[in-house]
């Protein structure tokens, strides 16, 4: 295609200026010269028969002086010859004469330019010239040559033109061609043999020249550093789509095989009134990775962990989702009970989720939670080799529930790259050396190509950990880990979701979702309805949500009555003690408000312990004057941007906990420490007062930034890192295996 193009292109522009420059040029030209050539022949022929003509003249012969004429014309090229007398009267000429000649107009030229005039021969060329005796004017000469043979030179003379013009872009063509084939391979080979450090060897020999090997290793971290400058321009410049993350998977990664691994899947079955309903579980994780997944295609290795999920897979375990329009693969793992006690309920729930959040509530580490740990890990491993079409796939694995797979992906497939992606925050060394299992741990995160925390701060504590646990070279510049084989990027990739939100989710206006909640609660017009959404988990601050609600109606009375807080709390690891614990302490605290604050009908709490699908949850988004994310740790956080994301009415206040990772991007939101229950309680009053402008302001500059980086944008860029570290490693392969990989990252 390339090659023809080339071939083509140079031969269709030299055919252009043919047609539109050369052609024209020539035929202006060569009727430019003639014309100067039948002049001065005109002036030859008239001072050729001067003395003859006066002769004739003065004998007043007129068959004489035509026949005279007429021999003279028997050169092809003069077509007729007439004679005027001085006063303009006489004319003695050849028949051939057109009769629009005569004697008073030609006279007037005599001397001057010729005149062109066309005839049924073709075009002709007046001359009109003087004729005297002895210094007296005796008459006037006229002669008229045929310039139809100019035209004919002048075809003959373009279809000369045209062939050797054709000719000669066919041969530019052809040798374009030739040097662009040579000098791309040249360069490639070139490239490639100086990176190798041979480009410069003496060819005979191959031998290295070792004083030249100093100018190979600069010419290796320039492209480094060339490729590093031109992702972030290249990023920067991109809108983030559904289509550009396909385009870069298209353009970048084509054909290589895409799979993401998670504990939680993205669509459960379950049995529900006699048939089986299909729901999206309450993830940030899957909030997240669905669209990218729908954008992108691809095989999602997950945990089967609906009552109806193998009621609906192939004989492969997979089923295509999502039910409307399947575009991507679910290909569950089958876990037995012990194993999910052990892995999911117990090594990663009990212990890891409480190690890496700071809720001061105590890990609980199991040597038998452990060992289904190690087990869990490896099924998912093998469901991975099943799956990898190729031996090089993109593995994005993530969370803390697969903390070993990387490794053992590495392993099995050395060449693949792994991206791991830690959806909670990265203790502090001290914090993590706890674990009885530290090592491995960070021993199999450390398997992977690309480790991404939310936070600059969870990678710094990362590298700390290592630091302080393993003997590994961290390099803190460049934020790269040596440990056993291929280093580690670890990089900050704060999440986000989908922007523009899904037209289902938001397309009931905010009025009538407003009208909605209060028909729903039973409360009256005007009623303010403040909302928290999350996970039924002890991280999120529920408790200190409630107390501030409290502490509000105690210093603000004029709100009793008059002001609901809506918790929506979905259903989460509720066979672990500390959880079914906290839903025990969350409804006694809403009792308690309730029973405090309560008037007939009006309750100042209204708690919903139940699963929401995301279309009723977006209802409540959008309804609420006010959304309370009070998570006393959290990576993220994507309630937060939801909110912020489902008001396209630029209005509704976002009250946003320190301590989630969506503070640092979202500043514009009233920041407060959920400890500080006075201050919460502020910030709700601020909150349900804030003028309609001041609303706008703010949710204008969130609703920009969700805009801007978005998931397409977190997901694009892992991608193109990724895709970036392949190439380098291609070039670094070539440059002598692993040793010089490890050498060159
Ligand atoms: O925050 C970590 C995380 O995996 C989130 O992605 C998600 O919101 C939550 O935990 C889900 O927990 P689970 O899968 O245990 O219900």
């Amino acid at each position: 295609m390339r090659l023809s193009l080339r071939f083509i292109l140079p031969l269709l522009i030299a055919l252009a200026l043919i047609a539109y420059g050369v052609l024209p040029l020539v035929d202006r030209l060569t009727l430019q010269w003639f014309e100067r050539d039948l002049d001065s022949r005109s002036a030859l022929v008239a001072n050729t028969m001067q003395e003859p003509l006066v002769d004739l003249v003065r004998t007043g012969s007129k068959s004489k002086t035509i026949a005279y004429f007429n021999r003279i014309t028997q050169d092809e090229r003069l077509f007729a010859i007439g004679y005027c007398d001085a006063s303009h009267a006489t004319l003695f000429a050849t028949k051939s004469l057109p009769r629009e000649l005569v004697c008073e107009d030609l006279t007037l030229f005599a001397g001057g330019p010729p005149r062109l005039l066309s005839s049924a021969k073709g075009p002709l060329h007046v001359s009109t010239r003087a004729v005297m005796a002895d210094a007296d004017l005796l008459g006037y000469l006229v002669l008229v040559h045929d310039m139809s043979f100019i035209q004919r030179r002048s075809d003959e003379t373009k279809k000369y033109v045209f062939y050797f013009f054709v000719a000669l872009g066919a041969v530019v063509s052809l040798i374009t061609v030739v040097i662009a084939q040579l000098s791309w391979r040249g360069w490639i080979q070139g490239t490639r043999a100086l990176l190798r450090g041979e480009g410069l060897l003496r060819p005979a020999e191959r031998i290295v020249v070792p004083e030249l090997q100093p100018i190979a290793r600069d010419l290796r971290s320039l492209i480094r550093e060339l490729g590093a400058e031109y992702r972030p321009r290249d990023e920067s410049q991109l809108s983030w789509t559904p289509d550009t993350l396909r385009s870069i998977l298209h353009r970048d990664l084509k054909g290589h095989d895409v799979l993401v691994v998670s504990n939680r899947e993205p669509y459960v079955h379950v049995h529900a009134e006699g048939r089986i309903e299909t729901r999206r579980p309450a993830s940030g994780l899957v909030t997240a990775l669905e669209p990218i997944m729908r954008a992108c295609s691809g095989t999602w290795i997950a945990h089967g962990s609906g009552d109806a999920d193998r009621e609906v897979v192939d004989r492969h375990d997979r089923v295509g989702v999502p039910p409307e329009h399947p575009s991507y693969s679910i290909r569950r793992v089958w876990l037995s009970a012990a194993e999910e006690a052990g892995y999911y309920y117990g090594f990663a729930n009990e212990g890891l989720w409480p190690l890496c959040h700071i809720a001061h509530v105590r890990p609980t580490f199991r040597a038998a939670d452990w060992e289904q740990y190690v087990a869990v890990n490896q099924k998912f491993a093998r469901a991975v080799m099943d799956e990898a079409r190729s031996d090089d796939p993109i593995v994005l694995v993530q969370d803390f529930h697969l903390a070993l797979l990387p490794r053992m992906i590495r392993e099995r497939l050395p060449k693949a790259t792994v991206i791991t992606f830690w959806h909670i925050p990265w203790p502090n060394p001290e914090a993590f050396a706890i674990c009885p299992w530290r090592a491995q741990l960070l021993d199999g995160l450390l398997g992977s190509s690309i480790l991404g925390f939310h936070t600059q701060f969870h990678c710094n504590n990362f590298i700390d950990t290592v630091d302080r646990t393993l003997e590994a070279r961290v390099d803190r510049e460049t934020f790269n880990i040596f440990y056993g084989g291929k280093p580690t990027s670890v990089k900050r990739y704060p999440i986000s979701i989908e922007w523009p939100t899904s037209p289902d989710l938001i397309r009931k206006p905010v009025e009538d979702c407003r009208r909605e909640i209060r028909e729903r609660l039973g409360l009256p017009a005007e009623h303010a309805i403040s909302i928290g959404i999350d996970r039924l988990d002890y991280t999120k601050g529920i408790l200190e949500r409630f107390m501030a609600v409290e502490r509000l109606l105690e210093l603000e009375p004029q709100w009793v009555g008059h002001f609901t807080f809506v918790q929506v709390a979905a259903p989460s690891r509720s066979s672990i003690g500390e959880y079914q614990n906290f839903e025990q302490q969350v409804r006694v605290l809403a009792d308690k408000i309730n029973g405090r604050f309560g008037r007939g009908a009006y309750l100042p709490i209204a708690l919903r312990i139940e699963h929401h699908e995301p279309v009723d949850v977006y209802e409540y988004y959008r309804g609420a004057n006010l959304c309370f994310v009070s998570s006393l740790h959290d990576g993220m956080n994507l309630v937060a941007k939801e909110f912020v994301a489902a008001r396209d009415d630029e209005q509704g206040v976002l009250i946003l906990s320190q301590f989630a990772g969506a503070s640092r991007e979202m500043p514009e939101a009233l920041i407060v420490n959920p400890y500080d229950i006075d201050q919460c309680a502020a910030a709700l009053h601020v909150g349900l007062t804030m003028p309609v402008a001041e609303q706008r302001d703010r949710m204008r500059v969130m609703r920009a930034l969700i805009s801007e980086f978005n998931v397409y944008r977190w997901a694009g860029r892992m991608l193109l890192d990724a895709a970036a570290m392949r190439r380098r490693g291609r070039l670094a392969f070539g440059a002598g295996g692993a040793t010089a990989g490890r050498n060159a990252a």
